[in-house]
């Protein structure tokens, strides 16, 4: 045995043989096998197994492995376990379709042994590392709370600050990988204020020019938490040119326009209003009204970008609607 492997691979194949030979290579490498014939609800079993791989027949009898796959794929529970389409017939409208629905490999009957590890180890390691970046992402969602709990930070509205952020980003038909930043951006924001004392972040009065100084390192300590975590380098941009203004007034680097990420752009004017609204330690929260007046000022003074704020107004406009 070349080495013990703690990963669970479910082998879903109708046919007795292939799916034996599969088995005796995966046992072989030290897997946990579990073996299915391929009848009933699968996306059930799946999730019932909870594996970390799926080997999965396209043809068999009672269910369409293209079909199952794509099932597993969209539903929220087994989207991330990996899934090897496995088929004796090679035709090219199966590997595309394959691709289209998010399998993460094709592979041919009879399988080959060198083939079928290579694949298997890949995808293993792919999905530990994924698993190993969600946990640290709830670590750092964590840590996140304990700051919003810190500044007692109250939303005035229902929605929390996030799911506000998403609505907007969703208003905008932001991506989703770029929805995904935007909220992520909303909940770490303040992140970089666990490098600024409890003495200035809590200070009832006014802020004096080099307490000033040291709260504006806010933007730079967030976007250094960041860098590490490649998958969400923009977060990092969204937080380092969140205090940027149009007109090139802001900080960290005095940027000008679109020179603005825009991701970093929606987000700033989330941010003021979310600001502006919520009742703070040290001052009542404002109107909506209110609020969308002192933007439109910001945009006459030069600092955010007007076609941003009017389509921001609009938004508000329709939640305001629709809420009543
Ligand atoms: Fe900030």
């Amino acid at each position: 045995m070349a080495q013990t492997n703690t990963a669970t691979i479910l082998v879903i194949d109708d046919h007795p043989y292939s799916r034996l030979a599969t088995v005796d290579i995966l046992k072989f490498d030290g897997y946990e096998v579990l073996e299915s014939e391929g009848n009933g609800d699968l996306v059930a079993e799946a999730i019932k197994c909870n594996p970390d791989l799926i080997l999965l027949d396209i043809m068999m009898p009672e269910n369409n492995g293209l079909e199952v796959c794509q099932r597993l794929k969209i539903n929220p529970q087994t989207a991330l376990i990996p899934v090897i389409l496995i088929t004796v017939l090679d035709d090219q409208a199966s590997r595309l379709k394959s691709r289209e629905i998010g399998a993460d490999a094709f592979l041919l009957k009879p399988l080959e042994r060198v083939d079928l590890l290579a694949r298997v180890d890949l995808l293993i390691q792919k999905k530990r590392l994924a698993e190993w970046v969600e946990q640290i992402e709830q670590v750092l969602l964590l840590i996140a709370q304990t700051i919003e709990d810190r500044f007692d930070k109250n939303f005035a509205s229902e929605l929390s600050f996030s799911q506000f952020a998403e609505a907007f980003g969703k208003y905008l038909h932001l991506s989703p990988p770029a929805l995904q930043d935007l909220v992520f951006a909303a909940r770490f924001h303040d992140i970089g204020t666990l490098a600024i004392p409890d003495a200035i972040m809590l200070k009832k009065g006014e802020l004096t020019e080099s307490e000033k100084e040291l709260v504006k390192q806010h933007v730079l300590v967030g976007e250094k938490i960041f860098q590490p975590l490649s998958s969400r380098r923009e977060v990092g941009r969204i937080i380092r040119h969140h205090h940027e203004r149009w007109d090139g007034s802001g900080y960290p680097d005095g940027l000008v326009g679109e020179q603005i990420p825009w991701l970093a752009q929606i987000f700033q004017i989330l941010d003021i209003y979310d600001a502006l609204t919520s009742d703070r330690s040290y001052k009542d929260a404002v109107s909506s009204e209110n609020a969308l007046a002192i933007l439109n000022q910001e945009v006459e003074q030069g600092w955010r970008n007007p076609d941003l704020v009017a389509k921001f107004a609009d938004f508000i406009s329709q939640q305001t609607q629709n809420k009543s």
